[in-house]
């Protein structure tokens, strides 16, 4: 059985590019990657920069020196949730598929979302004349959508949290508490909407709640999400199968997830998940570097809550409570069958990303535009038995972060050039959509 776990997180709405550094970020990345994209070998292996590509051989050396025989994949679905880290990952598959010149399964125009909340459909994303190698934008695990476009062996994972601090990140990301009226002054928002959660549940599904954004009536962001997010069948769209209160056909539910999951990471144990991520898909360390995006601070991320909310929240959302507690198992279960040197690749990796975050956060200090000092032209991380020697130039950062959401514009502003054709034809069949997610 392939192993497994998911994740999501949804942004709506936001990151739009409006700054001039945002502009000149992507010009620059355009530039350069254009020069990169000439070469294979060096697509193959690294991300855009100078002094930042391995070569061939240097490759090849990897493989041996690690007794590793395994192929890069790069064929792969990320169901793209809510407040689980998610852009953050977002950030690596974009710059994972983009170096290599790999297809995305791309919204439509500016888009952040494939139809979230509502299922994926044909009419969703960008044609390709290529086919597709990945889809990464927050979407609902829509089976055969995904099967009919995607490669035979693509692999599916994706990333879940701990249900109650998912709770607290939506409320304080998506203002639940302001438009359901919590009014302003109470302590914990949280508590206050779960102690009369009735009354404002209704009042934030409420028709015509126009403060609702961009999420549709009827659907809620309180109550199973992630489960949502993975596809079970939870009464939304309206009219749709319900098996909230069926704790066998959840449980089935699940069990079919995990065959067709590869994995599904853990949010509290993301160093961990990520390591999974790489060695399941064969990847470098140097792959799975990341920059830490929209991490929030807020009042009631830590504030104590009463045992009887936590308790009506468990039942409130069952479906997540079972989906988390069944993929945090069999995610301990899977790290425990990685073998002893797992602990040591993990603290090679977590030095190496803490290395690279300081860096990156003071060439981002900087800012873009000016030429750093010579001793910050780049950072060279030494080679260890989990890597080969490489280095992190300012350039590298520019791609590594800070906003994740860069490149997935820059895909397809891409695709509005090199695909123009396919998507005027596209655009001349009606969209019939009856059910539109996102703005
Ligand atoms: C990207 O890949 C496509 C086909 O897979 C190829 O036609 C195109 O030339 C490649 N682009 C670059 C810049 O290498
Ligand atoms: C790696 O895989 C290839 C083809 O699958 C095989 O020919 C080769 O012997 C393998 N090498 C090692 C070191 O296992
Ligand atoms: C689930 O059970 C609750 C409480 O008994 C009930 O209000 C709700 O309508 C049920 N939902 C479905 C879909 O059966
Ligand atoms: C997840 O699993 C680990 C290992 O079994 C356990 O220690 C931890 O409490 C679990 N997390 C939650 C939130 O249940
Ligand atoms: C670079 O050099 C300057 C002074 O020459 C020093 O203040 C700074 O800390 C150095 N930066 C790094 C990253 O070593
Ligand atoms: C919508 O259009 C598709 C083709 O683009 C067609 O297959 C489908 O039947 C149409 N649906 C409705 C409800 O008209």
């Amino acid at each position: 059985m392939a192993v497994t776990f998911s994740s999501r997180r949804v942004r709506i709405c936001l990151a739009t590019l409006t700054t001039m550094t945002s502009f000149y970020v992507i010009i620059v990345l355009y530039m350069v990657s254009y020069n990169f994209l000439q070469n294979e070998n060096i697509m193959a292996t690294y991300f855009v920069g100078r002094g930042g590509y391995q070569s061939h051989r240097r490759a090849t050396q990897y493989r041996i020196q690690h007794n590793s025989n395994c192929t890069q994949k790069k064929n792969f679905v990320f169901i793209k949730g809510m407040k689980c880290a998610t852009s953050t990952l977002l950030g690596v598959f974009y710059r994972f598929g983009y170096t290599r010149n790999l297809s995305f399964v791309s919204p439509l125009k500016q888009n952040l979302w494939l139809n979230w909340p509502y299922p994926m459909t044909l009419r969703d994303f960008r044609p390709s004349s290529r086919g597709y190698n990945i889809l990464t934008d927050h979407s609902i695990y829509t089976e055969n959508v995904m099967r009919s476009i995607m490669p035979e062996d693509t692999v599916y994972i994706s990333i879940i949290r701990e249900p109650f601090s998912q709770l607290k990140s939506l409320f304080q990301y998506f203002q639940i508490a302001a438009k359901a009226g919590v009014p302003k002054d109470v302590d914990n928002p949280v508590v206050e909407y779960f102690t009369h959660l009735k009354k404002y549940e209704s009042a934030y599904k409420a028709p015509g709640n126009k403060e609702r954004g961009c999420i549709p009536e009827g659907f809620s962001l309180t109550k199973n999400l992630m489960s949502h997010c993975h596809g079970m069948p939870l009464g939304f769209p309206p009219g749709a199968k319900d098996i909230s209160n069926d704790t066998e056909a959840i449980q089935s539910y699940i069990k079919h997830l995990d065959s067709k999951f590869s994995l599904i990471m853990i949010r509290e144990y993301f160093y961990e998940s990520l390591i999974l991520l790489r060695r399941l898909m064969c990847w470098t360390l140097k792959d799975i570097l990341f920059i830490n995006y929209n991490i929030a601070k807020y009042a009631f991320k830590t504030a104590p809550v009463p045992e009887n909310i936590l308790d009506l929240h468990k039942q409130w959302s069952n479906a997540d409570y079972m989906l988390y507690n069944y993929f945090n198992t069999t995610f301990w279960k899977h790290v425990s069958n990685q073998g002893p040197e797992f602990v040591s690749e993990l603290e090679t990796f977590k030095n190496m990303e803490r290395l690279v975050q300081d860096y990156c956060t003071k060439i981002y200090t900087y800012g873009k535009g000016h030429s750093y000092p010579v001793n910050m032209s780049k950072i060279v991380l030494d080679e260890t038995k989990w890597n080969v020697q490489f280095s992190i130039s300012s350039e590298d950062c520019w791609v590594l972060g800070p906003n994740p959401y860069d490149l997935l514009h820059v895909v397809q502003r891409d695709n509005d050039v090199k695909e123009a054709h396919l998507l005027a034809e596209q655009n001349k069949i009606p969209d019939n959509r009856t059910m539109k997610g996102g703005c």
